[in-house]
C-alpha cells in the first residue's frame, strides 16, 4: 500500500467518524508520519508551529485509534495502517462502509453533512459526454504529454490538473486525445468548453444533470458542490473543462475571475482538497491562481504546460500539400511549434507560393517570422487581454535583440517596481514570455511571433 493509499483509507475513516474530510494540516501530518519526518519538520513545511502540529496530531491518532479500535501514535502509524490488507476502497464507499484492517466500519449518514445521491445504477460501461468538444480528424505525437497526462491521472489519481499554454499550441485536441487513450478507466468522461463564460451555478447545474437525468438540482452552490463530490467519490470520472481563461477578465493581470465568478475557485479548491477518485483537468492559455498556490501545498495538484508539437508538425504540413521538406524544421521553428500557427501559414503558403516553403521564407528578410492576416487575428485576441502594464512592457520587449534582465527593463520601462513586476509575472503566467537562467539572473524575451506582432502593431 503507498502513502496515498494510506492516506485516502484514513481520510474516509475520519469522514465517517467526523462527517469531516482530512483537513490539509491533518493530512500532512499523516503524509509527514509515514515518510518518516518528526513533527519540528512537518511544522516547518507546513509554515505553522510545532506546538500547533503536535496538538493537532495528537487530535489525528485519538481518531484514528477510536476508529481501528487499536492505539495509533505517530510512532506505530504507518506499521499499523500498511498492515491492512483487507479493504476494497471503491466497493466500500458505494455500499456505506470501509474495511480497514479488518475492521468494517459503517458508515453514518445522519453524521455526513452531505445527501449522498443514488443514481439508479451504476454504469456498466463508460458514460462519454463530450458536449460541443470538436472532433478530432488527425492527431500527430504528443507520445510524452500522453503518457506523463495518464500516469497523473490514472496511476497517481490526481484531483485536478491544468492543462496550459499557449492558444494554439493544441492542448484540446490533446486532452480529447487523452479521453480516447484512457477512457476504460473511467465510469464517466465528461467534457465542457467555458468559452461563453457560463456561471459556476450553470456549470454545476450540468454536470449533475448528467449524473442524475430526472433528480432535482439544489439552488445553492455550497448543495450542488457537494453533491457533485459525492458523484465525484462515487464514481470514477474525468471531467475536462476547457477555455478557463474565459472566466478571466480581460485587461486585468492574468488569472482574476470576472466579478460573479469567483465561486469557481471554491469548487476547483473543494476538488483538489477533499477526497474523492475522480479527477477534473482544466485547460486554460491562463494559469489561475488557485492551481499555482494549490500545487505548492496539495500533493493531488498539478499543472502540465504544453510546448512545441516539434518535428510531428510536419505532419501537418504535408496535410496542407506544401513542398520543400527540406525548409520544413525552419518552419516548424520559426512558429515554434505551434499546429494552430503553422496550419494558418501553411494555408497562405498554399494560396500565394503554391506550396512553396523556400519561396515563403526568401521572403522573410530578417529571420523575423512573416504574420499572415488570421494569425495576426489570433495574436489580437491574446494581446487585448493583456494589461496596459503588460503591454507597456511587451513593446519594450519587442525592441530587444537580446533577452534581458529585469533591472535592464525596469530601465527603458516607465513603471513603478511593483507594476513591472506583477506585469512580467502575469506574462509570464499567459506564457508569453521566455525566461532563461544564466548565473543567478533571469532574463527575459518575448515570445519571437509576439515580439513581431508588437512591432507591426506598434510600427517597431
Ligand atoms: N497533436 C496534434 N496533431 C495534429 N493536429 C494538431 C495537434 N495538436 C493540435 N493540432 C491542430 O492544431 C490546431 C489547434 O489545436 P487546439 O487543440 O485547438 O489548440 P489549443 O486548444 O491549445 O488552442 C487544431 O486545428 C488542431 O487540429
Ligand atoms: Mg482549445
Amino acid at each position: 500500500m503507498d502513502i496515498s493509499e494510506i492516506v485516502q483509507l484514513a481520510d474516509e475513516l475520519v469522514f465517517v467518524k467526523t462527517g469531516k474530510h482530512l483537513e490539509y494540516l491533518q493530512e500532512a501530518i499523516l503524509r509527514g508520519t509515514l515518510q518518516g519526518q518528526k513533527y519540528a519538520q512537518i511544522a516547518e513545511n507546513s509554515h505553522l508551529s510545532e506546538g500547533h502540529v503536535r496538538d493537532v496530531a495528537s487530535e489525528l491518532w485519538k481518531i484514528l485509534s477510536d476508529g481501528l479500535g487499536k492505539d495509533i501514535s505517530k510512532a506505530n502509524c504507518r506499521a499499523i495502517l500498511e498492515s491492512g490488507n483487507i479493504y476494497d476502497f471503491s466497493t466500500a464507499i458505494g455500499q456505506g462502509h470501509v474495511k480497514i484492517n479488518n475492521v468494517n466500519i459503517c458508515q453514518d449518514t445522519s453524521q455526513s453533512p452531505q445527501v449522498t445521491p443514488q443514481p439508479q445504477q451504476t454504469p456498466t460501461r463508460s458514460h462519454i459526454d463530450l458536449g460541443d468538444a470538436p472532433e478530432i480528424f488527425s492527431f500527430y505525437d504528443r507520445t510524452h504529454e500522453l503518457a506523463t497526462l495518464e500516469n497523473w491521472i490514472v496511476r497517481d489519481r490526481l484531483r485536478l490538473i491544468a492543462l496550459l499554454g499557449i492558444g494554439g499550441i493544441g492542448k484540446t485536441t490533446l486532452a480529447l486525445q487523452l479521453i480516447e487513450q484512457i477512457k476504460s478507466n473511467f465510469d464517466y468522461l465528461i467534457y465542457r468548453s467555458l468559452r461563453f463564460s457560463p456561471t459556476p451555478d450553470a456549470i454545476l447545474t450540468n454536470l449533475l444533470q448528467i449524473f442524475s437525468q430526472q433528480g432535482e438540482i439544489p439552488q445553492a452552490i455550497e448543495t450542488q458542490l457537494s453533491q457533485l463530490i459525492n458523484y465525484l467519490r462515487k464514481y470514477r470520472c474525468l471531467i475536462v473543462l476547457d477555455d478557463l481563461q474565459m472566466l478571466f477578465s480581460s485587461a486585468q493581470l492574468a488569472g482574476q475571475y470576472k466579478s460573479g465568478y469567483e465561486d469557481y475557485q471554491l469548487f476547483f479548491k473543494q476538488i483538489a482538497e477533499v477526497c474523492h477518485q475522480s479527477c477534473i483537468l482544466l485547460i486554460s492559455w491562463e494559469k489561475s491562481r488557485e492551481v499555482a498556490a494549490l500545487e505548492r501545498v496539495n500533493n493531488y495538484v498539478h499543472s502540465f504546460v504544453l510546448g512545441s508539437l516539434g518535428v510531428a508538425a510536419k505532419q501537418i504540413l504535408r496535410q496542407h500539400n506544401l513542398s520543400d521538406e527540406d525548409c520544413w524544421e525552419t518552419l516548424i521553428n520559426t512558429y515554434q511549434g505551434n499546429p494552430l500557427w503553422l496550419e494558418l501559414t501553411a494555408t497562405t503558403i498554399q494560396e500565394l507560393f503554391r506550396g512553396n516553403v523556400s519561396e515563403f521564407l526568401e521572403c522573410n528578410e530578417c529571420d523575423a517570422p512573416i504574420l499572415c492576416e488570421s494569425l495576426q487575428a489570433q495574436l489580437d485576441r491574446q494581446f487585448q487581454r493583456l494589461t496596459p502594464q503588460e503591454q507597456a512592457v511587451t513593446i519594450q520587449l519587442a525592441n530587444q535583440t537580446e533577452p534581458v534582465s529585469l533591472p535592464q527593463i525596469r530601465k527603458t520601462v516607465e513603471l513603478s517596481t511593483s507594476d513591472l513586476l506583477n506585469a512580467m509575472q502575469s506574462l509570464g503566467r499567459r506564457f508569453l514570455l521566455d525566461a532563461k537562467e544564466q548565473g543567478k539572473t533571469s532574463f527575459f524575451s518575448l515570445n519571437p511571433v509576439l515580439q513581431q506582432y508588437v512591432k507591426n502593431r506598434y510600427g517597431n
